[in-house]
């Protein structure tokens, strides 16, 4: 008696195999012929951080012009009114020669129609022709007035800082006090017409030559 073993027989696929193994085709080739779904969120991100970029340069450069039109808003000169700028001051005629300085509060200034005859201590020292005088004290900044009654060394008529005394003449130059120098002097421009416009930004530092920058009027 032969003990033979025999192998089982192969079990023949069944229906579900089949159905497993097409379905798995199925979705593998489904796969395959699809492949845009896995590429689709990488350029989403892409286009996201682009954007995002995009978002914060525009904003900065917003910003930066924004920052230069203020800093030139402030800066750009304008048409400068009263003091810093031209300030009228009437005409030549209003002004008698040898007369009172008149205060303009506008321009900050004195100005008189200087007359080289006047002598006196407190007088215009030789100047001859229209002077403007800023009316800020050199010393500590005090407005200064013209005072016709204060006597000094034997003469009346003196700017008088209230300061603390500062005193000068009639051409703005000073005699006593602790003022470093005489009362600064602003540009006069005279026209052929005889109108007078101060520049009260353009301005002398005061000294015993006062006097020569008086401005004639035209003849
Ligand atoms: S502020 Fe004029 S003398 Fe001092």
């Amino acid at each position: 008696m032969t003990n033979e073993t025999q192998s089982p027989p192969e079990a023949a696929p069944t229906d579900a195999w089949r159905a497993a193994i097409a379905s798995r085709k199925t979705q593998i080739a489904q796969t395959e012929g699809v492949p845009s779904v896995q590429a689709a969120p990488i350029e989403e991100d892409v286009s996201r951080r682009r954007f995002i970029r995009l978002s914060f340069f525009s904003g900065l450069g917003v910003t930066l012009l924004g920052s230069v039109g203020l800093f030139l808003d402030y800066f750009y000169p304008r048409h400068v009114k009263g003091f810093g700028g031209p300030v009228p001051a009437g005409k030549v005629t209003d002004y008698p020669q040898g007369a009172q300085p008149v205060h303009n509060l506008d321009g900050q200034f004195w100005i008189a129609y200087l007359d080289p005859k006047e002598t006196r201590k407190g007088g215009t020292g030789g100047a001859d022709g229209f002077l403007a005088l800023w009316h800020k004290c050199p010393h500590l900044g005090c407005t200064v007035p013209w005072r016709q009654e204060f006597e000094f060394e034997g003469d009346k008529g003196w700017y008088r800082c209230p300061c603390h005394g500062s005193t000068y003449t009639k051409a703005g130059v000073r005699v006593y006090g602790p003022a470093p120098h005489g009362m600064n002097v602003m540009e006069i421009d005279i026209d052929k017409a005889g109108n007078i416009v101060v520049q009260t930004g353009k301005i002398t530092t005061g000294s015993p030559n006062n006097p020569k920058l008086a401005v004639l009027p035209p003849a």
